[in-house]
């Protein structure tokens, strides 16, 4: 029996400007998930951790996921998966994603690689589709490719791996739950022209910025005219963060995903300490619960700890 063991890391979608389109993988936090290969033909879940998930393969995003893939490959392959979830469900930090995204590659891994990146993400979607009703691809890409990636189109599918500069991310997650589903809800459907044409002269901006390494530029680009004035309600004190962020000095940052998390980038690891610092001093005052991390872009997404 053939047995892997991989940390599938948090991932945050839309960086400010690309909603459902720009993502980037973070080194923390990270599930940690083991899976077996067997000759059952069967999919058995175990869910282990602070966060506790579905069992029903049908009701979790891996296990949907993973019968994707198994519907691809010999009838008697099964798998005992158990995950041990430390990104908290609801949180804007692509925890149904770490979990479908995990739960793929470590399979495709004890497959000997027989499934592509890109049909990888598309497996890992089905995740997505069952936690928030949509298909989209801006934390499954980044999870499995690493780094930043841009996703130019879902049908069909092209992803975009960014080049980017050195960046340190502050998260900071107040322990509230906000379904993406919730959060889609509440979004308008029709979008005015000048608001569009602000919305993809910054995307434009933020990518040429990160592939340039032109840090002004990012900073600049890193702002949301049509998704975050309707979310920002849903986050507690979100204008006043993001000023004291300001000023702590760091580049921009806005709501992570569909929130409540909220992130912010920073060129170097003092100021995003910093940030941190000013934001949680924010939560404190008002007496919110919340957990925050300084770290960096992971390039490599999930990353195999063990395999026998
Ligand atoms: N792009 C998605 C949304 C990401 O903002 O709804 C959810 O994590």
């Amino acid at each position: 029996m053939k047995k892997i063991t991989i940390h599938s890391p948090a991932t945050i979608a839309n960086l400010v400007c690309g909603f459902d389109i720009l993502g980037l993988c973070l080194e923390e936090p990270y599930d940690r998930m083991e899976l077996k290969m067997n000759d059952s033909g069967k999919l058995m879940i175990k869910s282990l951790g602070a966060h506790s998930l579905p069992e029903d393969p049908l009701q979790n995003t891996a296990g949907v996921a993973l019968l994707e893939l198994m519907a691809q490959v010999s009838p008697e392959t099964g798998f005992d998966l158990t995950i041990t979830k430390n990104i908290k469900p609801g949180s804007g930090l692509g925890s149904s994603a770490a979990s479908s995204t995990g739960a793929v590659v470590a399979a495709n891994h004890l497959l000997s690689n027989r499934f592509s990146r890109e049909e990888c993400v598309r497996f890992a979607m089905q995740g997505e589709k069952l936690a928030s009703g949509v298909k989209h691809a801006d934390n499954v890409s980044p999870g499995i490719y690493g780094g930043i990636t841009l996703i130019r189109s879902i049908f069909p599918l092209d992803i975009v791996p960014v080049d980017y500069p050195p960046l340190f991310v502050t998260v900071v997650h107040p322990q509230i739950e906000i379904k993406t589903s919730d959060a889609r809800q509440i979004l308008r459907q029709q979008v005015q022209l000048r608001d569009a044409i602000r919305q993809w002269g910054n995307i434009a901006g933020l990518v040429t910025g990160l592939m340039r390494g032109d840090y002004a530029l990012i900073g600049r680009s890193l702002e949301d005219v049509i998704i975050e004035p309707v979310r920002s309600i849903l986050i507690p004190h979100f204008d006043e963060i993001k000023k004291a962020a300001r000023e702590a000095g760091v580049l921009g940052g806005g709501i992570a995903g569909s929130g409540p998390s909220l992130f912010m980038l920073s060129a170097d690891r003092a100021t995003a300490a910093q940030a941190e610092e000013a934001i949680t001093a924010i939560y404190n005052r008002i007496g919110l619960e919340h957990h925050s991390y300084v770290t960096t872009i992971n390039p490599q997404g999930c990353r195999i700890i063990s395999e026998s």
